[in-house]
């Protein structure tokens, strides 16, 4: 099938569809793979493909680009809260972020789940679109109708979307360290129901290297953002940086988001983006009775939920010495020419 993007989307099939669907059990729908870049993606993309690279974005929004795990929600409440609440007073603050600042692509997400969780989430719909169709696509409906200035969430990469994105929109894009996202990544895939893994850490490595998972290829997706870093719309974010000096970077934000906040204002997003204020609020919404629907609670109660451990560095004590080798490896192999500063040349 080809894309309003120029890429052919083709059904994953044979033995690698097999393996894939015995390791990931929630996958039942398939997967599709995009020529060019070899994007993997959930069966139900093509359905709004279109609709997605087709998305005029506005003067006043601002974009977080990230593949899964590298920061995506920190990022997008601090980015939220210091354009729409950065006094802390705001009424609705504490609703889900992702009815404050929608993920523009996970219909195919939901699509992929059971019926129940599209059911739920068109919930959030209520009181925010007046007609709402749940066949269109809840989160575009979503970020259509949220009010300006709008912060969207993407794991799609540059090349899924509209060709004109920078021009009209800033754009910050999330990195991480691939030895811990994925950790982070083999987490969200076993807790998350509509993804339920069920294989070992070792052959999630190999699905990593192997350019097997949803958003990926890794390096493909950073590959695309990194040459256009110095575009003026455009800001990268690393997350060992949020992590060794939240404020600095909230500095550097404050600037490229010409936000203005003050030095105490932002000291006081700092410290309400951290990851144990953000934990607290997320044990508030894992105890809600509809959770069970989305998430394996006993893998939650186990290793933790959305806030696993939020640190960098953790995959030392994680992964064998094999399984690093195997990363860098691939690593080197993928960053040969993205510059001497990126940050994860080995
Ligand atoms: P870990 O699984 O390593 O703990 P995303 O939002 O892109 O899915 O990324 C999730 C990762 O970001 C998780 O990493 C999560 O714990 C971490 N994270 C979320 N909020 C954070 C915060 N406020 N500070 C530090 N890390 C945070």
């Amino acid at each position: 099938m080809r894309l309003a993007s120029g890429h052919v989307a083709v059904q994953l099939e044979g033995e690698e569809l097999a393996k894939i669907q015995r390791d990931f059990e929630g996958y039942r729908k398939g997967l599709v793979r995009l020529a060019p870049g070899g994007w993997v993606l959930p069966a139900p993309y093509p359905k709004y493909a279109d609709k997605l690279y087709n998305t005029k974005f506005r003067e006043t929004d601002v974009v977080i680009m990230t593949y899964p795990k590298c920061g995506t929600t920190w990022t997008q409440e601090v980015v939220w809260t210091m354009r729409n609440n950065p006094n802390l007073d705001h009424p609705k603050a504490s609703a889900p972020i992702s009815v404050r600042s929608p993920f523009i692509d996970s219909d195919m997400l939901m699509a992929m789940g059971k019926e129940g969780s599209t059911s739920l989430m068109s919930e959030f719909l209520k009181g925010v679109v007046p007609d709402p169709d749940p066949n269109e696509g809840i989160a575009l409906q979503l970020t259509a109708h949220t009010p300006d200035p709008r912060t969207i969430k993407t794991h799609l990469p540059f090349s899924l979307m509209t060709p004109d994105l920078l021009d009209t929109t800033k754009v910050i894009y999330v990195a991480r360290n691939p030895k811990d996202v994925v950790l982070s990544f083999l987490h969200h895939t076993r807790f998350m129901k509509n993804i339920s893994y069920v294989g070992s850490l070792e052959q999630f490595v190999d699905y990593f290297v192997n350019d097997q998972l949803i958003y990926g290829p890794y390096w493909e997706h950073l590959r695309e953002a990194w040459p256009r870093r110095d575009h003026p719309n455009m800001h990268f974010v690393f997350y060992e940086d949020m992590k060794a000096d939240p404020m600095a970077e909230l500095r550097k934000l404050n600037h490229f988001l010409g936000t203005d906040l003050t030095e105490e204002q932002l000291e006081k997003i700092v410290q309400y983006t951290s990851f144990e204020e953000m934990k607290k609020h997320e044990q508030d919404a894992l105890q809600g009775k509809n959770m069970a629907t989305f998430v394996n609670e006993e893998v939650v109660k186990k290793d933790g939920g959305f806030y696993r451990k939020g640190e960098a560095g953790g995959w030392k004590d994680r992964l064998t010495d094999m399984q690093a080798a195997k990363i860098d490896a691939w690593t080197k192999k993928n960053t040969l020419d993205l510059g001497i500063n990126f940050k994860y040349s080995i």
